[in-house]
């Protein structure tokens, strides 16, 4: 069932354009003007007048839901917290019947997430789930929610299941910016539009495998990397150096790249590969001089970067182009080549990629 790819990992990578059209084929309107999300029809009142969304999950699925806190407060202008759902369970949380938790989870089944979601309701909030596996026990438990149609994960490392995810969140998010009158018309449907574009810019990104590879390669006998991102592109940068610890063992940190001199800083010398997630956005100038910082020290970049980048391309060791974008997608780009770089890290130094040792793909147990 590997479909002729030499691991389940890598096929879920590939299986990407396909999939995210999946999460939002026959939710969005085939002409753009319009999302359609039947699992939030009910509770959408209560999203429209909800103080505040607290967003939980574990892993990857949290750093999805960081994703989503900046989109929700750009388009919503609605305050979001995300939480660990186990740290959410266990320090008695402030939450009331004007709050909407939303619990993302791929296997539906993650211990602490689903004890989360039971405690969200004893408290009176609306609870909503954006899960994949259909009837698992947190769509169970919840007033509502979104199915991502990933289709079944096999790879522990999750890959597919994150883009699904955070297209659903996008689409969420823009919905409910529209809904709420904070998102004109026409930015909405500039959304919808960039979605629709995804799949199609996810395969250009797929057919640079070779030279991540070969990247790849440059950088397997590294003992630390550090990844770098600003924005909803720094949740990016956590993902990717999640990815590259849990298929490789390389060790891997992710930071908000202005955090980077407040210690991390301190690593930086010539053996020390810092990945920095720096396409065309409002955070770009910023990025750069980050940028500048690690060159200074002697530092390896390795920039995810929008194609024709030239400033950056000369100043970085090596990168990855992803085709331009706006914004609210490029969390869905970027990802891509560092799921890749993670990949392919991992097969050359020769780890069990689709089964890392001490993982299992459902956390049943706290
Ligand atoms: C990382 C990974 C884990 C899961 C986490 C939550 O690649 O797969 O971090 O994201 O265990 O699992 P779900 O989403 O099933 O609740």
């Amino acid at each position: 069932q590997k479909n002729g790819y030499d691991h389940f990992m890598l096929k879920e990578i590939f299986e990407q354009p396909n999939t995210i059209e999946q999460s939002f084929k026959g939710r969005i309107k085939t002409d753009n003007s319009d999302i359609v999300l039947g699992g939030l029809h009910n509770v959408m009142p209560k999203l429209k007048e909800a103080r505040r969304l607290i967003i939980i999950g574990c892993g990857t699925s949290w750093h999805a839901g960081l994703v989503g806190e900046y989109l929700f407060e750009e388009y919503c202008r609605i305050p979001v917290e995300v939480e660990y759902a186990s740290e959410f369970r266990y320090r008695n949380p402030i939450i009331d019947e004007d709050d909407v938790v939303i619990a993302i989870s791929q296997s539906g089944e993650t211990a602490d997430t689903l004890a989360a979601v039971k405690l969200a309701k004893e408290r009176g909030a609306t609870v909503l789930g954006i899960c994949n596996v259909v009837g698992s026990s947190i769509p169970r438990e919840t007033d509502g929610g979104v199915y991502i149609h990933a289709g079944v994960e096999i790879g522990v490392a999750s890959t597919k299941a994150f883009t699904a995810q955070v297209t659903i969140l996008t689409m969420m998010a823009a919905l409910l910016g529209k809904e709420k009158g904070r998102l004109s018309v026409e930015d909405y449907r500039v959304i919808i539009q960039e979605l629709s574009e995804v799949p199609e810019k996810i395969k250009t990104i797929l057919q640079s495998t070779d030279h991540i590879r070969k990247v790849a390669d440059k950088y397997k006998d590294a003992v630390n990397a550090l990844y770098l991102g600003r924005g909803a592109l720094f949740p990016v940068a956590l993902e990717g150096a999640l990815k590259l610890k849990e298929v490789s063992y390389l060790h891997a940190e992710g930071y908000a790249a202005a955090e980077m001199k407040h210690g991390p800083i301190a690593l930086v010398d010539d053996n020390l590969p810092v990945v920095v997630v720096a396409a065309k956005d409002r955070y770009y100038e910023k990025v750069v001089s980050n940028i500048q910082e690690v060159k200074a020290r002697k530092g390896n970049i390795i920039a995810v970067v929008s194609e024709g980048d030239t400033q950056l391309d000369k100043m970085c060791d090596d990168i990855f182009e992803i085709p331009r974008s706006h914004p609210a997608v490029a969390p869905l780009l970027t990802i891509i080549p560092l799921q890749l770089f993670a990949y392919y890290v991992a097969i050359l130094r020769g780890t069990d990629v689709d089964q890392p040792r001490n993982l299992a793909k459902s956390v049943t147990v706290e």
